[in-house]
């Protein structure tokens, strides 16, 4: 079966063009002016549409076990609710517990994914360290293709990673060719301040900011980038929230550091007062770490984004209910941490970042879809729309409007953080491995349609980068 796109304008990171795609095999075909449609094709008519590269986001939590529960969005509702905000692509986290073996719980993640409806791939955490953590490395890298591995350097006593873990995986990860990734929290001042706000008889969802100010991101952020400096291994710090985290990048990005930055839409367009909210539900709904901040930071996250300190853009689609996050109604600490996101990211960015003139519709490209797969390395398989890319394509209708409520998502959770927010600008169509599985509204999607993405290392590349750039040669450190 092929799809043929008609009379659309083709956007990707590099350019804007009028021309038709012809879709067939799970690839694109051919890309031209008044392309013949083959018989049986179906057709789009993409006629004052933007026809762009399916988004990618590079971070997700489907069916997630986490603070003693597991989110409801699953790796069949959140990829379904991906493709209806025009996401075809997912990079979710293999997270072991402590002690756990690496490589089985990759196989258990790869499981429990193949019910999703559109393609996807994982970042795997380091939580623990011994000789089976480094060998399962290596075989991930070697005979899985995961390039990149993922660090908590926050939820001490649970899957926080420590300077020793910390050294310890980014040394295997540069030996390996793969990037390193963190959440960057100082866990241990997460865990004092906790105390201290709780021990002060503030135990509601307003302890959950005080408990993570900016401070305690930027130290984790400037400690990451140090040690990688001193490895010299890349590194991508996962949801920058604040002004110090984008600030320790972008001094590490001007001194040559290959330092690369995420945001969030919920972190550019949501601000702390919602931790203020009478309504527990209403605020611990919200609580996620880091959590939202005060306006002024989300400005300096729009500026990191527009001067490509900042290069992607993702959701931490992490799925609780009111239910769930009812655990931690008399104490803050056991409010699950977690906010949704898929279906709105792309919208919401184009609204907020295109309609105001922030970002250009290349520039939106690259933060939503091309950007990410450049930096995992599955670029221009993902990421493009050129002959022989996978076709996963968004058709975007820039004159739709409409307003995003808990009550019409797809997302499986009872909330929204974007509720009420009218948006002009969204996915008409969605093209998964060249089949429509989103349409004007309904979707039409195939349970394990989706397939895993193998993404290779990149040693070669960044070794040459990092001498171009007149680096110090990296320094392996071995137990
Ligand atoms: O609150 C969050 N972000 N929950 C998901 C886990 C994480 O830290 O990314
Ligand atoms: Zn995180
Ligand atoms: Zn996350």
């Amino acid at each position: 079966m092929s799809v043929l796109i008609k009379g659309g304008t083709v956007v990707t990171a590099d350019q804007s063009v009028r021309a038709d795609v012809l879709c067939s095999d799970g690839k694109i075909q051919a890309i031209g002016e008044h392309l013949d449609a083959p018989k049986g094709a179906e057709i789009i008519d993409a006629g004052g549409q933007f026809v762009m590269p399916g988004g990618i986001d590079p971070h997700t939590h489907m069916q997630l076990p986490f603070m003693g529960t597991v989110t409801t969005e699953d790796f069949y509702s959140g990829t379904a609710a991906g493709v209806a905000g025009g996401t075809t692509t997912i990079i979710d986290f293999a997270i072991p517990d402590p002690q756990q073996r690496v490589l089985d719980t990759y196989m258990q993640w790869r499981e429990w994914a193949e019910k999703s409806v559109s393609d996807y791939t994982f970042h795997v955490a380091i939580t623990w360290w011994d000789d089976t953590v480094s060998a399962d490395m290596e075989t991930l890298v070697k005979k899985h293709g995961v390039n990149s591995f993922k660090h908590f350097m926050a939820y001490k006593g649970a899957i926080m990673a420590d300077d020793e873990i910390l050294v310890n995986s980014f040394s295997k990860a540069l030996e390996l060719g793969a990037i390193v990734t963190c959440h960057a929290e100082n866990g241990e001042l997460v865990s004092r301040l906790q105390q201290k706000i709780y021990d002060m008889g503030i135990t509601g969802p307003e302890g959950h900011p005080l408990s993570r100010p900016p401070e305690v991101e930027g130290e984790a952020a400037n400690r990451a980038i140090r040690i990688a400096e001193v490895l010299g291994v890349p590194l991508y710090i996962v949801h920058n929230s604040c002004r110090q985290s984008l600030e320790a990048i972008t001094r590490a990005r001007g001194e040559g550091q290959r330092v690369f930055g995420e945001v969030l839409a919920g972190h550019l367009l949501v601000d702390d007062s919602v931790y203020r909210d009478p309504d527990f539900d209403v605020a611990a709904a919200h609580v996620m770490s880091p959590p939202f901040r005060a306006k002024e930071h989300q400005e300096a996250l729009w500026r990191g984004l527009q001067s490509g300190n900042l290069q992607t853009t993702a959701t931490d689609h992490c799925c609780f209910c009111a239910e769930q996050k009812a655990a931690g109604k008399d104490d803050f600490r056991k409010i699950p941490n977690g906010t949704a996101g898929i279906e709105n990211r792309m919208e919401v960015l184009w609204h907020h970042g295109v309609t105001t003139g922030r970002l250009t519709m290349n520039e939106f490209v690259a933060v939503t879809s091309a950007n990410a797969a450049k930096i995992f390395n599955i670029y221009p398989r993902k990421g493009s729309i050129s002959v022989g890319a996978d076709a996963d394509i968004v058709v975007w209708d820039p004159s739709a409007t409409k307003t995003i409520s808990a009550k019409t998502q797809k997302q499986k959770v009872d909330y929204n953080i974007f509720e009420g927010m009218t948006v002009q600008g969204c996915a008409s169509h969605t093209v998964s491995r060249g089949k429509v599985v989103f349409a004007d509204g309904d979707l039409r999607v195939e349970r394990g349609a989706g397939r895993y993405v193998d993404r290779p290392p990149f040693a070669p590349f960044y070794d040459a980068m990092q001498r171009q750039a007149g680096r110090k040669k990296p320094v392996a450190v071995k137990r």
